[in-house]
């Protein structure tokens, strides 16, 4: 190692970094962003990976094929210790492939997450959120937002929409959680195998018992003609599981949050119900939970007068590229009416979610009903106390404590 590229890495910012405020990026990432849109920060492990920032490279970037997501290319980015053994050595799929792979797989979803079929949903969400606030209701007031509302409701949903039974749904979100946050090495790799263990059972009880959901779908028309194996199938429905709960469980909590927190702008959400896309759309720009994709370059691209070699690591960071402000003006300013159509909070490009059809209906219904319902809801705790995470790519809060 040479004593310049010494100097630089200690010099470069760590990634990733914590939050001090809930809902706004780590002061960091903007210090990143004032030496240009696409910078460099520092894994824990020392290794230099760039930082995106700025909108325009970050779309150009994200759609650009010399920029792989294959998690198990050796020199793929970690962004800790707890994930650097499984990442390479489980074959992801979807997020961990590229094209053609990639596109063969997505199109076997693609029917179930149409914005049609998400429409025909829309009656059972609302059920399913009109159920969690009555029983929200009949245990409270106080109550913690998270535990009661924010994550029963989208791991409801994904159950019924994948076909999973909700009974399990205390197995199946502590054993995400550790998934996602370890915190040890051991951690994540146990949950892998309960879940995948959990999935699996039910994949095969479901060969010889037919139902009515995506997993079904899946085991009839891929897994009996064979276009997936058994593994497939089980890790495709892990990811589709814990993609479908966490993130937007995430975006409710803090939504809510970050509404009660602006109240001019919850009071235009009140008076005008024809807002609440608009309010949604501007909330997922704002808060940016899924901080930082990752991608490896394959070949040396030049971008914003850097050069990103084959090779490097390259993570996007969401918060600040919906905050760059040539896409976004006044981008600090939350502005429920600002028709912010063209963030990236759902990524871009041919990753670009699967489930954001879903997740905007989901985050429609909960939010429209939550504030109708309980037009006094408060936190009982300011938001600079509420515990932050510590430093990931994936944000959002663990408790909300609230009454009305
Ligand atoms: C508000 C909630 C959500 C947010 C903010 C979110 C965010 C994202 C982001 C940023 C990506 C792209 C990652 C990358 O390019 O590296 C992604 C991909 C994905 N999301 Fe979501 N997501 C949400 C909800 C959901 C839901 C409800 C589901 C499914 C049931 C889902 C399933 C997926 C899948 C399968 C992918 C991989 C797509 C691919 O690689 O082709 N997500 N999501």
């Amino acid at each position: 190692m040479t004593d310049a590229l010494t100097t630089q890495q200690s010099q470069a910012l760590p990634f990733p970094q914590a939050r001090t405020c809930p809902y706004h990026p780590p002061a960091g990432y903007r210090d990143v962003r004032q030496t240009g849109p696409v910078g460099q920060v520092r894994l824990y492990d020392g290794r230099l990976v760039w930082l995106v920032t700025g909108h325009a490279q970050a779309r150009a970037l994200l759609t650009d094929p010399r920029l792989s997501a294959d998690r198990q290319n050796p020199r793929f980015p970690v962004i800790a210790p707890r994930l650097a053994e499984l990442i390479r050595r489980v074959r992801s799929p979807l997020l961990g492939v590229d094209e053609p792979e990639h596109g063969v797989q997505r199109r076997m979803l693609i029917p179930s997450f149409t914005v049609k079929r998400t429409a025909a949903l829309r009656p059972r969400i609302q059920r399913v959120v009109d159920e969690a606030l009555d029983a929200m209701v009949a245990q409270g007031p106080p109550a913690d937002l998270v535990a009661s509302f924010a994550l029963p409701v989208p791991s409801t949903v994904i159950c019924l929409l994948l076909g999973v039974p909700y009974a399990d749904h205390e197995f199946f979100e502590g054993r995400s959680r550790q998934l996602l946050r370890g915190p040890r090495a051991e951690d994540v790799e146990s949950a892998r195998q309960d879940l995948n263990g959990y999935l699996r059972d039910l994949v095969r009880a479901r060969r010889s018992r037919p139902g009515d959901g995506l997993l079904d779908e899946l085991v009839a028309e891929q897994l009996e003609p064979g276009h997936l194996t058994e593994d497939e199938l089980v890790s495709m429905a892990l990811l589709l599981l814990v993609a479908g709960h966490e993130t937007t469980a995430n975006m409710i909590s803090l939504g809510t949050l970050t509404l009660l927190e602006h109240p001019e702008q919850l009071a235009a959400v009140r008076t005008d119900p024809g807002v609440i896309p608009d309010t949604v759309e501007e909330l997922l720009r704002f808060l940016s939970i899924a901080d930082g994709m990752a991608r490896v370059a394959t070949a040396d691209i030049e971008v914003a007068g850097v050069t990103i070699r084959a090779g490097d690591g390259v993570f996007l960071a969401t918060s600040e590229i919906n905050r760059d402000p040539g896409a976004f003006p006044e981008p600090d300013a939350l502005d429920v009416r600002r028709g912010a159509r063209h963030h990236v909070a759902f990524g871009f490009g041919v990753h670009q979610c699967l489930g954001q059809n879903l997740a905007r209906a989901e985050l429609e219904i909960a939010l429209t009903t939550l504030f109708t319902r309980l037009p006094g809801l408060r936190t009982t705790v300011p938001a600079e106390e509420l515990p932050v995470r510590a430093g990931d790519v994936i944000q959002g809060l663990d408790v909300l404590p609230v009454t009305w």
